[in-house]
């Protein structure tokens, strides 16, 4: 094996396009072979450490010596975009404990495996009327805006007590933040979120609601415990990731199954295999593909020293193909144990709404299959737009028929 960090050939440029939406992009073939860590070349220059070992990214991920918060001057940023807004406060995922911590805590309660079984019939309702729609008016129906984007809005929206008749505004904005041309879009885009989602709350701090943030307001910030700046900051974060993601995995993931014709049976024989297929979906696609650390203090891990002030990356595509934790990793295989992926993360910031994107994403991939069994690709794969490397992995569109 080639000694992390000392390969005879240049660094890597990181984050490159996918060649095939499914699949790590093929320029991160060397990195395969260069594990647990490596270097990457950065937009501006500058060398990071990327993890790519699935061992040494639970370890890292799990170190407290590894910091989230965007406002350290050494924190890394992997696009102008990103560094664009970079000294905006991002609760939660851009906070280290103790902050974190407490932040946290006041959501865990909504996110509760609990909380999301209670949803599932709601989620089902959902997505039979949106089922419904699509069918009255195709075939065909272009999935992404037909079906995989509004569900995890409209659950989101109710969740957090968001109207979803504001739902154009926000996925744009959340659109131009992600993958906007021009980080003046990003920055635009930031502000825009912010002031709505503050005006919603001053609404609401007068006529109070029943979704999160209203509970927050009420148990929160009328306490003390968070102010409204904060307040902002967590619903802008839980707004966001709260579609982007889920609706991306929903895409991408028909996607997939469209493309791989025998699994696609296979679920369709058993729908009991959903959950399963899910979990091995979220590996496979692993759609947030650039986690991003700083490192606080010199940290030794597989023979390499990491240093203070050093940027700390992890592939989430290359980690959860390592050969070391996955036979044939790149199969898509229903039957094999995928749980102990990284696809929502790992340690204190671990996907905070998984439970609620299993729940979205099985539901709505099992009543897509079921009820539509024709359903296909209307446009040939390799003509299908799908999003940069540089933001979460989706389809930008999914034209299909039945
Ligand atoms: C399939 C869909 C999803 C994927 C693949 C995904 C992925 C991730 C990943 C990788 C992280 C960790 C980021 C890091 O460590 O830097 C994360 C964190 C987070 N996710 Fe998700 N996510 C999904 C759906 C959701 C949903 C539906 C919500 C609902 C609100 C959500 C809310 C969050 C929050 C709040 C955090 C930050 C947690 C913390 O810092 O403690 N995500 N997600």
């Amino acid at each position: 094996m080639t000694k992390p960090g000392t390969a005879m050939s240049e660094p890597v440029a990181f984050p490159q396009n996918r060649t095939c939406p499914y699949h790590p992009p093929a320029a991160y073939d060397p990195l395969r072979t260069e594990r647990p860590l490596t270097r990457v070349t950065l937009y501006d220059g500058r060398d990071v450490w990327l993890v790519t070992g699935h061992s040494a990214a639970r370890d890292l991920l799990a170190d407290p010596r590894l910091s989230s918060d965007r406002s350290r001057p050494a924190f890394p940023a992997t696009t102008e975009r990103f560094a664009a807004v970079r000294d905006r406060r991002v609760a939660l995922l851009g906070a280290d404990d103790p902050a974190h911590h407490t932040q946290r805590r006041m959501l865990v309660p909504t996110f509760t495996l609990k909380r999301a079984t209670a949803l599932r019939p709601r989620i089902q309702e959902t997505v039979d009327r949106l089922l419904d729609a699509m069918e009255a008016e195709g075939p065909p129906a272009e999935l992404v805006s037909a079906f995989a984007l509004p569900l995890p809005s409209m659950v989101i929206c109710t969740l957090l007590g968001v109207p979803y008749a504001d739902h154009e505004f926000f996925e744009e904005q959340s659109r131009r933040l992600l993958r906007g041309p021009a980080p003046a879009d990003t920055e635009d885009a930031r502000n825009r979120l912010d002031a709505y989602l503050g005006e919603l709350i001053d609404r609401k701090s007068e006529e109070p609601g029943d979704g999160l943030l209203d509970e927050l307001i009420r148990e929160q910030v009328r306490e003390g415990g968070l102010d409204r700046a904060e307040l902002v900051s967590l619903a802008t974060l839980l707004l966001i990731a709260g579609h982007e993601t889920t609706a991306n995995m929903i895409s991408l993931g028909t996607f997939t199954l469209l493309r791989h014709p025998e699994r696609l049976a296979e679920l369709r024989a058993d729908p009991g295999l959903m959950s399963a297929a899910v979990e091995e979906l979220l590996r496979f696609l692993s759609i947030v593909d650039g986690l991003l650390r700083v490192a606080t203090e010199d940290i030794d891990i597989a023979g390499t020293t990491i240093r203070a002030g050093e940027g700390v990356l992890f592939s989430t595509s290359v980690i959860n193909r390592d050969t070391a934790a996955y036979r044939e990793p790149d199969a898509l295989d229903w039957h094999r144990p995928a749980r102990h992926h990284v696809a929502f993360g790992f340690g204190i910031h671990q996907c905070l709404g998984q439970n609620l994107a299993r729940a979205e994403m099985e539901i709505a991939l099992r009543s897509l299959v079921v009820r539509l069994p024709g359903l296909r690709l209307a446009a040939p794969a390799d003509e299908i737009p799908f999003k940069p490397g540089d933001t979460i992995q989706g389809m930008l569109e999914l034209p299909v028929t039945w």
